[in-house]
């Protein structure tokens, strides 16, 4: 039997689509709404032939009111986890108005769609881009989030802000809010991983490509930032174990919802690497040097940051099973089968 019905916004998205499998092998019926903006459809073999279900996917648009109210007239959902969201920090400096729209629109969308049919527990995606260039290091959930450093991480905040209002209202509406921090890598079995519509801007998938001669080189965003070698220091997280976290946070809203309402989880590996050291563990595990040069800095980055991930361990149970070297094995062996 079923533990519950899970709508996955962007469940055929790079983050989405590793959630949708961890979800189905423990147990989950998912639905995904999803309208390819940055995925392919060819995701849903990958999701079958690791979990031997076939799931389905809405084709729609979640900022659309009317198409999101039909969605929810169609299933009831004992949770929600929203996934579905532009997210590259650049573009949203070129595009804020489409950042917002987007981001903003489809979050008010799911929270009315999970309302109009008494469902009240939501996951929500955020983003350690909310701490902005945080005072302390590692950063805690109680860390005070900084001016952010983008339009993208602005519509986390704000994202963020419009659950603590709602919640603050609606005291039987649950969510938990997870503040990824880098995630990266492949899922172990080589089926599905980072496959996006648009050309990969993160630094993982941008390594892969340079690897394998589909780009001619990497760029440096920065080297003369106040860090051990210059350039910006990030919390790479593996998305498997990212995927995980969700189960366990449905599971936490299932079983009456978080230690408060919302409930805040940094999900970080809880180590701070530069750019520069990211590269090495790609050399190290592909036996490949890298064709890279140092270059300026990229607008609407943070110099470092880095998670203090001990409430998800404490709270959700939460223990990341991989490290850096295992992100870049599984991106690199699905960047090969690719
Ligand atoms: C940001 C957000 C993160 C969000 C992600 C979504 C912050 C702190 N984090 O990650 O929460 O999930 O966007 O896209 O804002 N780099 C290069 N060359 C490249 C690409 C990247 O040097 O070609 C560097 C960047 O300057 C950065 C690091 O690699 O220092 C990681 O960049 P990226 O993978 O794009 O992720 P963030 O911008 O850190």
């Amino acid at each position: 039997m079923s533990k519950g019905k899970i709508l996955v916004t962007g469940g055929t998205g790079y983050i989405g689509s590793h959630t949708v499998v961890d979800l189905l092998e423990n147990g989950f019926e998912v639905v995904s709404a999803d309208n390819y903006h940055n995925s392919k459809a060819s995701v849903m073999d990958g999701i079958e032939s690791i979990t031997g279900v076939r799931i389905v996917n809405h084709n729609i648009d979640l900022a659309d009111a009317t198409a999101t109210a039909k969605l929810f007239e169609e299933h009831r959902f004992d949770g929600a986890i929203h996934f579905a969201a532009y997210k590259a920090v650049g573009e949203s400096v070129e595009k804020p108005l489409e950042y917002f729209r987007n981001n903003l629109n489809s979050l008010m969308n799911v929270i009315d769609g999970l309302r109009s049919q008494g469902s009240s527990n939501l996951v929500f995606s955020s983003s350690c881009s909310v701490y902005g260039n945080a005072d302390e290091l590692p950063v805690t959930e109680s860390t005070p989030r900084k001016e952010a450093e983008s339009p993208y991480a602005r519509t986390k905040q704000m994202g963020e802000d419009i659950l603590y209002d709602f919640c603050a209202q609606h005291k039987d509406f649950n969510a938990i809010l997870l503040r990824y921090f880098n995630p990266a890598g492949a899922h172990p079995s080589g089926k599905i991983g980072e496959d996006a519509a648009n050309p990969a801007s993160n630094l993982v998938p941008v390594i892969t490509e340079v690897g394998c001669g589909k780009r001619d080189k990497l760029t440096v965003f920065g080297d003369d930032y106040d860090t051990r070698d210059g350039s910006c220091i990030r919390d790479y997280i593996h998305v498997s174990d990212l995927a995980h976290a969700h189960t366990l946070a449905v599971e936490a809203l299932m079983a009456g919802g978080g230690s408060e309402n919302p409930a805040l989880y940094n999900l970080g590996i809880g180590e701070g690497l530069t750019v520069l050291e990211v590269i090495n563990a790609f050399e190290k595990v592909s036996g490949k040097s890298l064709n890279y040069e140092l270059g300026p800095r990229r607008p609407g980055d943070v110099v470092a940051v880095y998670a203090d991930r001990s409430k998800a361990t404490r709270e959700l149970k939460w223990e990341p099973k991989y490290g850096v070297e295992d992100i870049m094995r599984t991106a690199w062996a699905w960047e090969e089968k690719r």
